[in-house]
């Protein structure tokens, strides 16, 4: 598993989404390595890491997780999640409560996959085996960012791009058959004890303002923020706020 590890102090785990790698947390852990030790992982079949056949289940990824950690010689860690990543999170938090100090879950849901969304999944495990990622990429971009970001950003948009591109197939199909699999937290969530901050960009298409709304209801020691003129990738697209509002919580978590 490639990961990065910097900083001194108490520890923070991001967790990337999906077909993404642990470069999208570059602007989180340049934010944060002079107070946390902020580490970083390519999960399983993404960036760096190899990929296994079969399902990448969202318990097995947490409990990769759970082994980086124990690797890295680290107890307790805040654990934070954008999109897949959050679902990751939340299976951490499931299995292994006693390990989160907090959690950060960005542009993510509790609920699992329709129906018509598992069915999806599987096509695009085949579509992702059989072309390879272009095809991949080009569709999920437009509801990856806000239609402003696509049109003003290009930067933006080749980094995003470039991330997908990168991806194994392999590694995006097990993924998106582990995320199908995934089980509904949205009632364990009620259980969640820690402090959490929930962030999701305004117009997040993939992970809607209501499902974080959902649950900020359900988790009692919850925070909601919602970014302005940010989608789905809203750490990027948000840099400054989303930092902003991670410090701040962070600060409050460690007061
Ligand atoms: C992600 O960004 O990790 C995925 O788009 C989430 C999903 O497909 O449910």
């Amino acid at each position: 598993m490639a990961y990065d590890d910097a900083g001194i102090g108490p520890a923070i785990v991001f967790i990337h989404g999906y077909p993404f790698n642990r470069s999208l947390w570059t602007e989180q852990m340049e934010a944060l390595t002079s107070r946390f030790r902020v580490v970083t992982p390519d999960l399983r079949g993404f960036g760096e890491s190899e990929a296994s056949e079969g399902p990448a289940t969202m318990n097995r990824l947490a409990q990769d997780v759970g082994k980086l950690m124990d690797h890295l010689g680290i107890d307790k860690a805040v654990i934070a999640g954008l999109s897949m990543g959050g679902y990751v999170a939340l299976a951490f938090v499931k299995q292994f409560p006693s390990r989160v100090k907090a959690l950060v879950l960005a542009d993510t849901r509790a609920q699992a996959d329709t129906e018509e969304a598992k069915q999806t999944r599987v096509q695009q495990a085949e579509k992702a085996m059989n072309e390879g990622m272009a095809g991949i990429a080009d569709s999920m971009l437009p509801k990856l960012l806000t239609p402003e970001t696509v049109s003003k950003r290009p930067e933006v948009v080749k980094r995003v791009r470039d991330m997908m591109l990168k991806t194994k197939p392999q590694g995006a199909a097990s993924a998106l058959l582990g995320m199908a699999e995934r089980e509904d937290l949205s009632e364990f969530i009620s259980t969640i004890r820690v402090p959490a901050m929930i962030l999701v960009g305004r117009e997040d298409a993939i992970t809607p303002v209501a499902d974080s709304e959902k649950m900020h209801s359900k988790i009692a020691t919850s925070h909601l923020v919602v970014l302005e003129n940010a989608g789905h990738v809203s750490n990027l697209e948000q840099t400054e706020h989303f930092n902003f509002a991670l410090v701040k919580f962070l600060d409050r978590v460690f007061a």
